[in-house]
């Protein structure tokens, strides 16, 4: 079983790994190395069941995650209390008949306010545990001019979000976050200086981390790699980013439930080793 980790200074408990449910909701304009069908309700819930089995409580969506949000407020029906959600808000996507729906992005504080309030609708519940402002990418912009982290903390104020922060783009954005917000959520490539300054300042701050796309959306994965192959390399991932003592979670998005398994056989492996080197 994954452990729980407290997120930053949250009251939140979150497994070391999250689900990513992009996969769940969206398959049109989307990064991963091949294309897939939309999961039928029999198998979303059997890997919802099975994330769950495994230990792992924290599940991640977004309105730009296409019908994300209403599948998991139809999935998870009574089994709102076991799980910490995670949505986001400034995106959102739209279908388009041709295959290639597109994106867009709204920071005022009435559209976040209004894409709060259809969050907790469509995921069915009476509360948010975390909201990230999903950035367009100019961070601080959106936290100087749209002023979107003031926007979050006064709904956690009126109690409807426990936890707020963005999904950054930039290291400038990432340490606004980690002084103003309670939760960042950011790459992590160890190679890049700039990431272990963000890494280092959440620490400091002891702000929630949770890292995306730590296969840089399957890409780390090569299809043609054996599953012996793809597991050394998840494995090592595991041990780089649980060294980070910043890290709460890893959000990995995946249909399959055996690639859920191995990643959470790794990120053991990963978070014992770092145990041994503490
Ligand atoms: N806020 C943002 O701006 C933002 C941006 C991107 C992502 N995210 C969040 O972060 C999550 C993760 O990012 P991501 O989904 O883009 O990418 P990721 O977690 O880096 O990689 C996911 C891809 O890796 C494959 N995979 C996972 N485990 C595997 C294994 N053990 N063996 C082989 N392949 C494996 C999955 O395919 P299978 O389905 O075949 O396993 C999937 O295609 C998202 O779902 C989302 O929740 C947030």
């Amino acid at each position: 079983m994954l452990p729980q980790t407290q997120l930053g200074n949250t009251d939140l408990r979150v497994s070391r790994l999250g689900l990513g449910t992009v996969k769940l909701g969206r398959n049109q304009s989307v990064k991963y190395p091949e294309a897939f069908e939309l999961p039928s309700d029999d198998d979303a819930r059997t890997l919802l069941s099975t994330a769950r089995d495994l230990g792992i409580n924290l599940l991640d969506t977004a309105p730009a995650y296409g019908v994300s949000e209403e599948r998991l407020g139809y999935l998870l029906r009574g089994e709102r209390k076991d799980w910490v959600i995670c949505t986001k808000a400034g995106e959102e996507f739209s279908r388009n008949y041709d295959g290639n729906g597109n994106s867009n992005f709204d920071f005022e504080a009435s559209a976040l306010r209004l894409s709060v309030e259809r969050s907790l609708r469509r995921l069915r519940t009476d509360y948010l545990d975390i909201v990230l402002i999903h950035s367009d990418g100019n961070d601080s912009h959106l936290i100087h001019h749209h002023q979107v982290l003031h926007t979050l903390s006064k709904l956690k104020q009126e109690g409807w979000i426990r936890a707020f922060g963005m999904s950054t783009k930039t290291l400038e954005g990432g340490m606004i976050c980690a002084q103003e917000a309670d939760v960042v959520m950011a790459t992590f490539d160890p190679a890049q200086a700039d990431d272990h300054k963000l890494m280092q300042s959440c620490a400091l701050n002891n702000a929630g981390v949770l890292l995306k796309k730590i296969f840089n959306s399957g890409h780390l994965l090569a299809e043609d790699q054996t599953q012996k192959t793809a597991n050394a390399i998840i494995e090592q991932q595991m041990k780089v980013i649980f060294a980070q003592s910043a890290v709460n979670s890893a959000i990995i998005g995946t249909l399959n439930c055996q690639h859920l398994r191995s990643n959470v056989e790794c990120a053991l492996l990963g978070l014992a080793e770092n145990s041994k080197l503490a």
